[in-house]
């Protein structure tokens, strides 16, 4: 058998960590022991000025196994031993995923049974990453971003699925090392994520509609700015494929392909320059994506000049339906009316609830991102998403009503969030949008 050591991913229950809510009190107490413990108060004062939320919990094992995966410069130490390292051996027993592939079973060890219950009505899908182990510092070789340890122990068993390109590589007999944080580090992340969460500027007024790539940047500078701050995660190349990116999902986007989740322009089209600016100005909430409002505003166009010059043909061509936006003015008293309007459509007509989740009045009736589409849902790249928690979770565009109104008529490109430009009237998308924004609001952390 050939000692292939294969780089794993593991989304387990798809990624319910990430948009479910959960509660982080108990974790919380725990946490701020440990962080205590761990003497991270030798360098940072408490609380971490509005940290929570401002990185995924990918974005903090990253950090916290090697802070220079996600920020080349830093000067902060690893905390590598907090993670148990586990070497298993890939099974010849198959199974069906959910797209129709198929994935392996792994051989049961008594290590493994102390994170995996191996019921067998429930799979764990163990993701093979297209990150080479050989980049990666200290032997890493593989990585469970969930919780598992004793207290939290996952309910099922782990197979392991090999995406796209990978399919076929991945065979019985492989060695591949699982790594997953040991409790005390998923506390402290629960703890940081606990803390204040800071209020970002809206996406869409970041910038004027307008503007492109200024004339004073250059593809040269640029590429400078992205070795600099951005192939960690997105790759020297573009495809997604820096070091970090075993650690983090969603996964860096492959800027080869030109498909951009957030953007004013119709379905398939490029994104303006403009949407580039907001993206890479603000950063992606609760994901792995930084904002970079230090970078200078020059140096902010050269890396949007040089990503768009990574792009493939197709994605160049300049968008030509661009989203005009006219934001209704309510008077006040009719704005419950049209939130109602909004809810109707929400489980009606606009069928938002087979992938968010009922949608009603009551509060085990919210939209948690948990439809009957939840959990087989995969985006253009291979991986399984999660729809977003529309009553109280973190959106990434932002949570305002034009924003709002914007991800509904133009989807989220790449992902199963479609876009309603065609089947539902403008006024239909802003009253649904008022629902949600007012259901977010609400019942926000
Ligand atoms: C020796 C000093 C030092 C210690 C000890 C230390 N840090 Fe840091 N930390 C830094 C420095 C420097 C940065 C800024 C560079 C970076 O982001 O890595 C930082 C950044 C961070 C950030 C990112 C903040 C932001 O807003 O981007 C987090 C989160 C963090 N540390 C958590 C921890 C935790 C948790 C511990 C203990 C387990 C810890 N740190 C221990 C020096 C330290
Ligand atoms: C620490 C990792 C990390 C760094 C550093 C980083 N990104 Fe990202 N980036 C991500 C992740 C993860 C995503 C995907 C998030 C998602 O799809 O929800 C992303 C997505 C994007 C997108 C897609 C936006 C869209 O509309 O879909 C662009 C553009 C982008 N990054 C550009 C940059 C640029 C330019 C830099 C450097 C200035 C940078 N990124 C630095 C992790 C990173
Ligand atoms: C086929 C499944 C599906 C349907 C139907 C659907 N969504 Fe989504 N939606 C998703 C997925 C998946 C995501 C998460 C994409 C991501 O984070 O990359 C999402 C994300 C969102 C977001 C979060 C955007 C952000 O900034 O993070 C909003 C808001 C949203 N959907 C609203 C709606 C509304 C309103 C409807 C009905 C008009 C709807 N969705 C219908 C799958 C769906």
């Amino acid at each position: 058998v050939k000692p292939i050591v294969w780089v794993v991913f593991l989304l387990g229950l798809v990624g319910c960590q990430l948009g479910a809510k959960r509660d982080l009190s108990k974790n919380a107490v725990l946490g701020k022991a440990v962080f205590a413990e761990e003497k991270c108060f030798q360098c940072h004062t408490m609380p971490m000025s509005q940290i929570g939320r401002k990185y995924g919990d990918d974005w903090h094992y990253a950090h916290l196994w090697d802070p220079r995966l996600v920020v080349p410069s830093s000067a902060m130490p690893g905390y590598p031993n907090e993670f148990f390292l586990i070497k298993v051996v890939v099974g010849s027993k198959t199974y069906m995923t959910p797209s129709g592939g198929s994935a392996y079973g792994i051989n049961r060890t008594p290590n493994l049974e102390s994170l995996f219950s191996f019921n067998p009505s429930k799979f764990i899908y163990l993701y093979v990453s297209d990150v080479s182990w050989k980049t990666l510092p200290n032997g890493l070789k593989a990585f469970l971003p969930m919780s598992l340890s004793p207290e939290t122990k996952k309910d099922g068993t782990p197979v392991v699925w090999a995406r796209g390109s990978l399919q076929g590589r991945v065979n019985p007999g492989d060695q591949i090392t699982l790594i997953a944080p040991q409790a005390p580090l998923e506390e402290s992340v629960a703890f940081l994520q606990g803390q204040e969460t800071a209020e970002k500027p809206d996406w869409f007024d970041i910038v004027d509609s307008k503007s492109k790539v200024v004339s004073g940047a250059s593809i040269k500078l640029g590429k400078k700015v992205y070795e600099e701050n951005c192939a960690v995660c997105h790759g020297t190349r573009g495809i997604g494929d820096g070091p970090a990116s075993l650690f983090l999902y969603p996964k860096p986007r492959n800027l080869v392909s030109g498909e951009y989740k957030f953007k004013t322009t119709l379905s398939d089209e490029s994104p303006t320059d403009a949407d580039l600016y907001r993206t890479v100005t603000r950063g992606m909430a609760n994901t792995a994506m930084p904002g970079r409002s230090s970078l200078p505003t020059r140096a902010r166009w050269s890396v949007i000049a040089y990503i768009k010059s990574l792009a493939r043909d197709r994605a160049k061509r300049p968008p030509r339906h661009l989203l005009v936006i006219h934001e209704p003015e309510l008077a006040p008293s009719t704005l419950a009316e049209h939130r109602d309007r909004g809810e109707a459509l929400f489980v009606g007509k606009a069928k938002c609830n087979d992938c968010h989740g009922p949608g009603g009045q009551s509060q085990d009736k919210l939209p948690h991102g948990d439809g009957p589409s939840a959990l087989i849902l995969q985006d253009d790249w291979g991986y399984p998403i999660h729809p977003a928690d529309l009553a109280g979770g973190i959106l990434k565009r932002g949570n305002s009503p034009k924003e709002i109104y914007i991800t509904i008529t133009t989807g989220m490109m790449g992902t199963p969030m479609p876009p309603y430009s065609d089947t539902l009237t403008d006024e239909e998308r802003w009253d649904i949008a008022y629902y949600v924004s007012h259901l977010n609001q609400t019942h926000g952390k």
